[in-house]
């Protein structure tokens, strides 16, 4: 379909029924039929947000120092805030970004380059030795290097394994990663273990706490047991973590952190030689939205650690209640032992990636993970509403496949 820009501009009212018309069909994510993409606390929070980003909705946060003082502060501040939570020791430097996949990939050049300076080679490229279960931002921010990755098989908790991570290392590896939890299990990587790794090997480490970053802390001030993944270990030299997740903050906020602010450095990026004059960004993005560092600086102030523990108590009670239900389906079990609100379920003996068509075929989008197959969910309290009616309709699709043993599932995962 091609088109084109209406010769005669609409009226307002037009274009927004229209819009609202196009959103009729959009799945339900509001009643939880989504397992992931979209992030709630509750009302409040998301009104605080929303109304801050409105605030600054025209600024731009790329002319923070020189044009906009009060987005450069929020910044900062914000910054200041996350690295008080992620313990960065004195000296620990970090910005925002426009979400995980930028954070990963300033995370990655600034350890490219640093390795190159270091290494006294400005064209070394490279390997990451990476989990499997790492975000593809990874391979993204790779293939943008040259840099090759090496994705190492799990151990059986579906956590990344040093042994055989610290096997697959050479001499031309610059990058160990590890995930504070991973996307596809919602588990912690041993990052104490990779720590003490990067550490004897000289190589460095970046945290990928986009999912769980803004949580974990939380959860493990209200008493569940998250291991350490911050600067508290000493081998980790940088963190990627997303406000935009379950900071609960508005689309797009990412934020990246270094223990050395000399290593910061390296994923500055200047130019001087044209017509403009030194032309110098932190980040992959120029423009930037000044409401989104308006609205996290906001929503963070907002909620304070009270606020945050609230609802790391509610997310950790809802999660306990999903994990009650789904083992209580018989044949079902949930696989590993997740640190925050990120499940995977599977069973034995009926067909999971069947299930997820059943469901489907009721409005639920599934998420899927092929190893082990599993449905997955990344909860947020849009899943505390339609936490029956999906339980409901889990426990009714598992009834369905055992009817019928001999269907052959050809729904695929997608993310
Ligand atoms: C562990 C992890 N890292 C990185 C990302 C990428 O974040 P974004 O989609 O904001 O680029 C995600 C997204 O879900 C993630 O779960």
């Amino acid at each position: 379909m091609r088109t084109k820009l209406p010769a005669q501009g609409r009226a307002r009212g037009s274009v927004f029924d229209q819009m609202r018309e196009m959103a009729a069909g959009d799945a339900d994510w509001r009643n939880g039929r989504v397992p992931l993409y979209v992030f709630k606390a509750n009302e409040e929070v998301t009104a605080v947000g929303r109304d801050a980003f409105f605030e600054f909705f025209a600024e731009n946060a790329l002319g923070a120092k020189r044009a906009f003082g009060s987005l450069k502060r929020m910044e900062d501040e914000v910054v200041a805030m996350a690295l008080d939570l992620f313990h960065g020791p004195e000296g620990a430097v970090g910005n925002m970004t426009t979400g995980g996949s930028e954070s990963i990939f300033m995370a990655v050049r600034a350890c490219r380059d640093w390795n190159r300076a270091r290494r006294g080679k400005p064209r070394h490229q490279g390997n990451m030795v990476i989990p499997y279960s790492a975000h593809p931002a990874f391979n993204k921010a790779a293939l943008a290097m040259d840099i090759d990755v090496r994705r190492i098989p799990l151990g059986p908790d579906f956590r990344a394994d040093p042994t055989a991570m610290a096997a697959a290392v050479d001499d031309d590896t610059i990058l160990l990663v590890g995930s504070a939890p991973c996307f596809p299990h919602g588990v912690i990587d041993p990052i104490s273990e990779l720590g003490d790794l990067a550490q004897r090997l000289g190589i460095w480490l970046h945290v990928d706490a986009c999912v769980g970053g803004y949580v974990a802390p939380f959860v493990r001030m209200i008493g569940y047991p998250v291991p350490d993944f911050d600067f508290t270990v000493p081998g980790v030299r940088s963190i990627s973590a997303d406000l935009h997740k379950f900071g609960f903050c508005p689309k797009p906020a990412s934020t990246v952190f270094y223990r050395d602010p000399e290593q910061a450095k390296f994923q500055v990026f200047n130019i001087d030689d044209w017509p403009n004059g030194l032309f110098s960004t932190p980040t992959l993005t120029g423009t930037r939205p000044g409401g989104a560092v308006a609205a996290a600086w906001a929503t963070m102030q907002f909620l304070g650690v009270s606020g945050y523990c609230n609802i790391a108590r509610g997310l950790m009670t809802m999660r306990d209640a999903y994990v009650a239900g789904i083992e209580a389906i018989p044949g079902l079990h949930v696989w590993g032992k997740p640190h925050v609100s990120i499940l995977t379920w599977g069973s034995e003996e009926v067909d999971i990636f069947r299930v997820a068509e059943v469901l489907s075929g009721k409005g639920w989008i599934p998420g899927l993970v092929r190893k082990p197959p599993a449905l997955h969910m990344m909860m947020s309290m849009y899943h505390e509403t339609g936490r029956k009616d999906y339980l409901d309709d889990l426990r009714a699709a598992v009834g369905v496949v055992r009817q019928e043993p001999k269907a052959k599932a050809t729904i695929k995962a997608t993310y």
